[in-house]
Parts: C-alpha cells; structure tokens; sequence
C-alpha cells in the first residue's frame, strides 16, 4: 500500500475553516486529521462537535479522528454521528481498552490506539490484533508545530515486527512534527500514515506540499 498523507486541521485557518477544508478537498491528501483535546489529558483544548459538524458538512474525505481526552468511551457514538471513520483513542487514557476498540468497531469505525512518546510498543503486544491503526505521537501530544522526537524511527521498527509476528494488519500512522525533511525516513521504515498540521498550513502552498509528501 503506499502511504496516506493527514493534514491537520488544527493548523488551519479557522476564521477561513471552510476554504482550508476545501483546499484538501482539492489536494492529494487522503484524510483529514482532526484533534480534539479536553485540556484535562493534555494540556490544551482545541475545539468540539459544533466544529466537528461544520467539518463533516464540507469534507470529501474520511475523518480520522484523533481523541487527546479522559474517558472517551462517553463519545463514541457522538464521534460516529460527526462523521468520523477511524476514531482513535489513548492507550493511556483507556483501562478498558480492549472494550473500548470493540466498541468503535461496533460502530463501523475503525479502530486506534494512539501511543504518548514514553509509552513503550510492548504493552499493545495483547491489543494489536484488535488495532486498525497505532498512532505513534512523534511529538508530546497538545500542539502543533513542535520538534519531532527522533526516538520514533525505532519505535516504528519495533511496531512494525510486532504487527507481523502476530499476522495483524494494522496500519502505522506518525502523528507530530512531520516535515519534508523526515517524511521520506518515515516511509522507508514503514509509516503507512503521515499526518502534518504545521508542515502543510504554515507552507506558502499547502497544495504543493500536500503532493511533496506523497512523493516517495
Ligand atoms: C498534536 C496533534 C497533532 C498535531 C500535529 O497533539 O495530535 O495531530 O496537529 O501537528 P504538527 O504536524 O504541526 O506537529
Ligand atoms: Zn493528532
């Protein structure tokens, strides 16, 4: 499969949110990555489901919804009425875990476990199975724009040998810090999602940068 590029629309325009969601709309992108924070388990809050809904009126393309909150399971449903298709959770925010993928896939969504930068690859050792997509955060999770954390290379390696000791068919998706300096590094060791916030909406030509970033 070759790898899928999520602009995040926390580094849109959102005073112009309409004509940012079009221009990916137009762009080579392959998802719209949408983060939404509490302020409780990261330290920012970004925005709820009056926006998400205004996204999911415009947007051509899947919604991968990346969920930066405590007890997300309150939500599930409420994320599926909005339009998302994968819905990711925190692996340090869930106890229930494996219940709580259940429950999203339930729904026809699919289903991931996003990872802070200490959480080790071994602990999604008995969940990896039941995960459609690992995000791997590449950056401490709460803003855009911060310096990717080069430990993840390895962390994409381990995550890769685990997958295909247990014949799973998860998808890795690199989440924080994603430029057209390490995307191609990123790839070669086996991301299949790249998402970048700053790297395409702070670029003089978010379209262009779009298709620089599919470019292997
Ligand atoms: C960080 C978010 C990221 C963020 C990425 O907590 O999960 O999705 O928007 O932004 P950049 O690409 O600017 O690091
Ligand atoms: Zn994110």
């Amino acid at each position: 499969m070759s790898h899928l590029v999520a602009p995040s629309i926390l580094s849109a325009d959102f005073g112009n949110l309409q004509r940012d969601i079009e221009l990916i709309n137009q762009s080579e992108a392959d998802w719209f990555h949408v983060d939404i924070m509490d302020g409780v388990f990261v330290p920012n809050i970004s925005f709820g489901f009056p926006v998400l809904k205004s996204i999911q009126k415009h947007a051509k393309k899947p919604l991968d919804v990346h969920l930066m909150i405590v007890e997300p399971d309150k939500y599930i449903q409420a994320f599926k009425d909005v339009g998302a298709e994968v819905l990711t959770v925190h692996y340090e925010a869930c106890t229930h875990l494996h219940r709580t993928l259940q429950h999203i896939k339930s729904l026809n969504m699919k289903a991931g476990v996003a990872i802070n930068p200490h959480t080790p690859i071994s602990v999604l050792e008995d969940i990896i199975i039941e995960t459609d997509l690992v995000c791997l955060m590449s950056v401490n999770p709460g803003f855009g724009g911060q310096k990717f954390i080069e430990n993840t290379y390895t962390k994409i390696l381990t995550l890769k040998k685990l997958i295909q000791s247990k014949h799973a068919h998860t998808l890795i998706e690199i989440d924080g810090g994603v430029d057209l300096n390490n995307y191609q590094k990123l790839i070669h060791s086996g991301a299949d999602v790249l998402v970048a916030g700053n790297t395409v909406f702070s670029s003089t030509n978010p379209t262009q940068t779009i298709l620089k970033l599919k470019k292997v």
